[in-house]
C-alpha cells in the first residue's frame, strides 16, 4: 500500500506487455484501482487475475476514437472518477523512410499520437475534476531523431508538443502534465515494431537482458507522478543524447548514424 496512489483511480494504455503491464501492477500493489486497457483482452485478464480485485480490464484499440471514448466512460462508470491516465500504448518501426509503406507512417501515428490525443480527450473533463494527472509515454526518440524510425520519432516528438501545450493551457487548474522518456527498456516493442512493408519485426536487434527491467522503469514513473514533475527522461545513455543533442545537434546527428550503423541488421547496409 502506499498512501498516495491507494483508491486513486488509473487508466493505462497499453497495459497487455512490457511497461504498461509493469506499471498497472505496481499501481494495484500500491492500492490504486487499475483499468487495463490494450487490445489483448485475454492476455490482460489472465495477468490481472494475481492483482487484486480493483483491476479492470477493458478492450481498447487507441487507434480509434470510440474505444478511448469508451474506455473512460467504462472506466467512470465503474468507479466515478479518474485520477490518472497513463498514455502508454505504443508501436515502433524499423525502416528507412526511402523503402517505407506510408501506412506504416500513418499507423503510428494514429496510435503513439491520436491513441493519446482520443484518450486524453475522453480524460480530461474528469481529471480537471480531479486535478490529476496525464501522462505522456514518448522516448528519447522524442527528443533526438532516431534513424530507421522517422515515423516513430515523429509520433514522439508531435506527443511532447501536444501535452507540452497542454500544460501550459491548464497551468492555473491544478492539471498536472508530464511527459515520460524511457530510455532503452527490456519489452516486446522492438519484436512488435513494423518493418518497411507493415509486417511485424519478430525480433530485436538488442539484447533485451541489459536494457532497464519494466520494473525499474516504471518505479520512476511513480516517482514522477507524486512529484508531479513536468517531464523526465531515462537511462545515463537516454540523458547523454538528449542533453547533446540540445548543446552539440550536429555532432549528436554524426554519433546517432554511427551508433545506428552498428546494430545488428543496420538499415544503413
Ligand atoms: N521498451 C523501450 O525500449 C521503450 C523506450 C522508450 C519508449 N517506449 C514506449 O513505451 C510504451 C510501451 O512500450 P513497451 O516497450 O512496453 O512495448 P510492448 O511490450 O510492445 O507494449 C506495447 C503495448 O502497447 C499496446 N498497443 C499497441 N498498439 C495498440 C493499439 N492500437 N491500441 C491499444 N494498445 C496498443 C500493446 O497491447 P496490444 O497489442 O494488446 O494492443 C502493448 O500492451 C510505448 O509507447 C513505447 O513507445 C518504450
Amino acid at each position: 500500500m502506499d498512501s498516495f496512489f491507494r483508491d486513486k483511480v488509473i487508466i493505462v494504455t497499453g497495459a497487455s506487455s512490457g511497461i504498461g503491464l509493469a506499471a498497472a501492477r505496481l499501481f494495484a500493489s500500491y492500492g490504486a484501482k487499475v483499468a487495463m486497457a490494450a487490445r489483448s483482452l485475454d492476455k490482460m485478464k489472465q495477468e490481472a487475475a494475481s492483482m487484486g480485485s480493483e483491476v479492470i480490464c477493458l478492450r481498447a484499440d487507441v487507434s480509434k476514437e470510440e474505444d478511448c471514448r469508451r474506455l473512460m466512460q467504462e472506466t467512470v462508470l465503474k468507479w466515478g472518477r479518474i485520477d490518472i491516465l497513463v498514455n502508454n500504448a505504443g508501436l515502433s518501426m524499423r525502416a528507412m523512410f526511402k523503402d517505407l509503406d506510408l501506412d506504416v507512417l500513418r499507423t503510428l501515428m494514429d496510435v503513439n499520437f491520436w491513441g493519446t490525443v482520443y484518450c486524453t480527450k475522453y480524460a480530461l473533463p474528469w481529471l480537471l475534476q480531479s486535478k490529476g494527472s496525464v501522462v505522456g509515454v514518448i522516448s528519447i526518440a522524442g527528443y533526438s531523431a532516431l534513424p530507421a524510425r522517422s515515423g516513430y520519432s515523429a509520433s514522439k516528438f508531435a506527443v511532447r508538443g501536444f501535452l507540452d501545450t497542454l500544460r501550459i493551457e491548464h497551468l492555473k487548474d491544478g492539471l498536472h502534465v508530464m511527459v515520460f522518456a524511457p530510455g532503452y527498456t527490456a519489452s516486446n516493442v522492438r519484436n512488435a515494431a513494423l518493418t518497411a512493408d507493415g509486417s511485424a519485426q519478430g525480433e530485436t536487434p538488442l539484447d533485451e537482458d541489459k536494457l532497464m527491467s519494466a520494473e525499474e522503469c516504471v518505479r520512476y514513473l511513480a516517482k514522477g507522478l507524486r512529484k508531479r514533475s513536468d517531464s523526465m527522461v531515462l537511462t545515463g545513455l537516454g540523458k547523454a543524447a538528449v542533453l547533446a543533442h540540445n548543446l552539440f545537434p550536429g555532432v549528436t546527428d554524426r554519433l546517432t548514424y554511427s551508433y545506428i550503423a552498428k546494430e545488428k541488421d543496420s538499415p544503413f547496409k
